[in-house]
């Protein structure tokens, strides 16, 4: 098990005696990707603000490798890099301009450091054109180079995500990914969409009106998937003798078209296609269905949850 990067302990805030979050407790471990979801309004917003110490508590406790966010700021933000708001940018002048401006504020920026955020990013081709000139996904990607100069061993990223198309979306799920795993950073990832980020975390905490009501992994382990029901579409042509066969198999099939659906663990999915041939069925396509996080949470949660 790796360590604890950043943690939560019965955090609450009131603005106005109105309970904004409710003794959220949550922790997240180096090379973890962990995504906060939420409706708007749920709270994630001011969360991530007490995280990165733009808020007061009103109670509990935040710390960042062990530090205290409140009692020992200066040592908390050291390892903290975070994109809150809209990453602040000086549009007349490139992204290496940027990125060495912010470097320079930073006392610890070690020489190189530049290069290696800019490669790990992806922004190569684009460093030394005026950030006026980029996309959204790309000024995105600069906030989170300036972000990580420091060598943060936690980020947060509130809706990075938004306004950004299906590419930028993959783009930044796969630079994130690569910041966790080769950098060991614990990433904090926000979103009121579960399907935009659910990829790139490999856990996911879902938080309602204040309060963080369930945790999931999102990367089962192959073992429990291989034994747990998946939904299974059968393409067969002879659908009315595929039945039969599946019924000697004690699996329950339903029509759906003219294909067949059925629930069965994985691991049974290579005798039923066995099966099938050896009745001499002709079989176009056997198909799992993984049913998403976002189908079992709106299973879980009655289905408004996620807007
Ligand atoms: N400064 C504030 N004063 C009063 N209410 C606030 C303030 N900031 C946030 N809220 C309220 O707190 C709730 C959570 O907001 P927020 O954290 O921004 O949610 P999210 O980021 O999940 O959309 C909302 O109901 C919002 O209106
Ligand atoms: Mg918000």
């Amino acid at each position: 098990m790796s360590n604890v990067a950043l943690e939560l302990t019965n955090v609450r805030k009131k603005i106005k005696n109105k309970e904004i979050i409710k003794d959220v407790n949550l922790a997240i471990r180096q090379g973890e990707v962990y995504g906060f979801i939420g409706p708007n309004g749920a709270g994630k917003t001011t969360t991530i603000r007490m995280i990165v110490g733009l808020m007061d508590l009103s109670d509990g406790e935040i710390k960042i490798l062990g530090k205290s966010i409140e009692k020992d700021y200066k040592a908390a933000a050291r390892n903290l890099g975070a994109i809150v708001e809209n990453p602040e940018m000086y549009p007349f002048m490139t992204g290496r301009q940027n990125l060495r401006h912010f470097a320079r504020m930073y006392d610890d920026v070690p020489k190189g450091r530049t290069e290696e955020v800019i490669g790990l990013v992806g922004l190569e081709k684009a460093i030394d054109e005026k950030v006026s000139k980029y996309s959204l996904g790309m000024r995105q990607r600069l906030g989170i180079a300036q972000a990580i100069l420091h060598k943060p061993a936690v980020l947060i990223l509130d809706e990075p995500t938004n306004g950004l198309d299906p590419a930028g979306i993959r783009e930044i799920r796969d630079y994130i990914r690569r910041l966790a795993v080769e950098d060991n950073v614990a990433v904090m990832i926000s979103s009121h969409l579960l399907s935009e980020i659910e990829l790139m975390c490999d856990r996911i905490g879902i938080i309602k009106h204040g309060e963080l009501i369930t945790e999931q992994s999102v990367k089962e382990d192959s073992e429990e998937a291989d034994q747990s029901e998946i939904k299974v579409v059968l393409d067969v042509k002879e659908t009315e003798e595929a039945i039969k066969v599946l019924a000697s198999l004690e699996l329950k099939a339903e029509k759906e078209g003219s294909q067949l659906v059925s629930l069965m663990t994985r691991e049974t999915i290579p005798q039923v296609v066995y099966k099938l041939v050896e009745a001499g069925l002709t079989v176009y396509g056997v198909t799992g269905v993984k049913q998403s996080l976002e189908d079992q949470f709106l299973e879980l949660t009655g289905g408004n949850i996620i807007e």
